[in-house]
């Protein structure tokens, strides 16, 4: 091999040694030193290797002179380019940015955690012939209390305590007025589901919000039993809660209902290894047969109709479901909790 020869390997081969230096190197003042060690006109290590060019033929020089000229000029490139990119890195906070890594998806939204459920219980209903029925918020005494055969004297009108508004309005307490319209305005059979949200002069805790979800349920038709009501309320802890739930019906009172009940259910709790167990009695609704009174109320023959009626709140069954510890984290609008039920 000629000496000019070995002379530009030499060079190709710093000029790789030089630019890996250069590529890994994180600050200004390390770039600085590789600048000097490689390009430094007097103890350089290309400066070092020129030195060889006396040794060589004259004829010789300028080919070794041009490659030493591109290695320069190619470092000098590099070590400017790497710099303007570290300076660049170091405006962006000192964040070292990696193009390669996938954008940050946006989250877009998703359903509230107790609209998933009303959804989830609306599905079900669907199944079992019910279709969706809604009501105002803003209702009368009338709807809210009286047709419910609850006079505003009665004791369960209090317990309800009550948002007024002006002329004789008040943020409804319940869902069970929509019975009311329901019956006014569709003769038997009736069969709905009305979702919406409710108002009470309550306290804000862990088990008490002062509005939250119910959702109501209205059958209404010849030949209604209790036997209707019972297995509906089961099929449906079954479709909901999963297969083995059971359902208990406790004597209770409600002014709309008689009898008068409230539905509990119990599931079976599948654990990680495999094996089940029963949950406690876990209170999900309260219901009844519709009183006469009520039917009466809204213009239906109660000798010739029967029917029954639930209500519950969707809020409580997502606790119970998913596991939530307090009602206060459906309002505070935090959205590292609202996201985790968004791909549900
Ligand atoms: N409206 C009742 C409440 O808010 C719940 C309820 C009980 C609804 C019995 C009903 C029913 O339809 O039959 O506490």
């Amino acid at each position: 091999m000629s000496r000019a020869v070995e002379l530009v390997d030499q060079l190709k081969a710093l000029e790789a040694e030089a630019l890996e230096e250069v590529a890994r190197q994180e600050d200004a003042e390390g770039l600085e030193s590789i600048r000097i060690s490689y390009l430094g006109r007097k103890d350089g290590r290309i400066s070092g290797i020129l030195r060889g060019l006396g040794g060589l033929d004259p004829s010789e020089r300028p080919r070794v002179g041009a490659e030493a000229n591109r290695v320069k000029g190619s470092l000098q490139e590099a070590l400017e380019r790497r710099e303007e990119r570290l300076a660049a890195d170091e405006e962006a906070g000192g964040a070292k940015v990696d193009l390669t890594l996938p954008a940050r998806q946006e989250w877009v939204g998703g359903r509230h955690p107790v609209t998933r459920v009303v959804d989830e219980l609306v599905e079900i209903f669907r199944g079992l012939g019910f279709t969706r029925a809604r009501g105002p918020e803003a209702e009368s005494e009338w709807y809210n209390f009286v047709a419910l055969n609850t006079p505003l004297d009665h004791p369960a009108a209090d317990e309800q305590d009550t948002l007024y508004l002006k002329g004789g309005y008040l943020l409804r307490s319940h869902t069970s007025p929509v019975q009311v319209r329901v019956m006014e305005n569709h003769k038997p059979p009736i069969r709905v589901l009305a979702p919406g949200m409710v108002y009470r002069r309550d306290s804000y805790d862990a088990t008490h919000t002062p509005a939250f979800a119910q959702l109501e349920g209205l059958v209404v038709d010849e030949g209604i039993t209790f036997v209707d009501f019972k297995a509906t309320l089961a099929e449906f802890a079954r479709r909901y809660f999963g297969r083995g739930a059971r359902v208990r019906f406790r004597p209770s009172f409600f002014p709309f209902t008689e009898p008068s009940a409230e539905v509990d259910v119990k599931r079976v709790v599948h654990r990680p290894d495999g094996s089940t167990e029963e949950s406690d009695w876990l209170e999900i609704m309260g219901a009844g047969m519709v009183d006469p009174a009520v039917l009466e109320s809204a213009g239906i023959d109660s000798e010739r109709y029967t029917g029954f009626a639930f209500g519950m709140g969707p809020g409580r069954i997502g606790m119970l479901k998913y596991g939530i510890p307090d009602l206060r984290l459906y309002l505070d609008n935090d959205v590292r909790f609202l996201r985790q039920f968004a791909g549900r």
